[in-house]
């Protein structure tokens, strides 16, 4: 299976002034296509050509660092485009999500604060999660194009916080960024989604 960039699910404007044109115009039709181009010719001749995306994601973890990195973020990116939404975010979470937010992060208010800890304090270039591991949700940070997939757990929101996901919008200010993110963008139902399909 070779990689293909998906178009976003809403247009370039349609998260400003959270997340603008310009930066979609980057992240999305330079940033991501650039991971699925360098994804498809690292591929080429690997034991992994004609895996799934997961399988390859998995596989090539510590084994093929130019498989893995551009497969990794062709993953985490695929996710993130999906991730968010036009009036999303907020505290208004599906009723069986938030039930077990409160039951295994405390409260939706509490997801948020670490949520975004995990984010201002990923050190680098990275992503900040949740996800779910033993049939539990947990907040976590990766570097660079790692995600929970690589530690056994089933990611279900993601946040990019490499520079090129926020500096034209936010400059430094990364963590101005994490809070725009979870009050005026997350798409709850999205997460909502991967949450059931990772605890059937
Ligand atoms: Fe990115």
């Amino acid at each position: 299976m070779s990689f293909k960039l998906p178009d976003l699910p809403y247009s370039h404007d349609a998260l400003a002034p959270y997340m603008s044109r310009e930066t979609l115009e980057y992240h999305h039709d330079k940033h991501h296509l650039a991971y699925v181009n360098n994804g498809n010719n690292a591929l080429k001749g690997t034991e992994w050509e004609g895996k799934s995306l997961e399988e390859i994601v998995k596989g090539s973890f510590g084994k093929n660092p130019a498989v893995f990195n551009n497969a990794g973020q062709h993953y985490n990116h695929l996710h993130f485009w999906n991730w968010m939404k036009p009036n999303g975010g907020g505290d208004k979470l599906p009723g069986a999500l938030e039930k077990a937010i409160a039951s295994d992060l405390g409260s939706v208010a509490k997801m948020k604060e670490d949520f975004a800890q995990a984010g201002a304090t990923q050190f680098g270039s990275g992503w900040c999660w949740l996800a779910v591991k033993g049939g539990k949700i947990v907040v976590d940070k990766t570097p660079n194009g790692e995600s929970p997939l690589v530690k056994g757990a089933t990611p279900i929101l993601g946040c990019d916080v490499w520079e090129h996901s926020y500096y034209i919008d936010y400059r430094n200010r990364r963590p101005d960024y994490l809070k725009a993110f979870l009050d005026h963008l997350v798409n709850w139902d999205y997460v909502a989604e991967l949450y059931a399909a990772a605890t059937k």
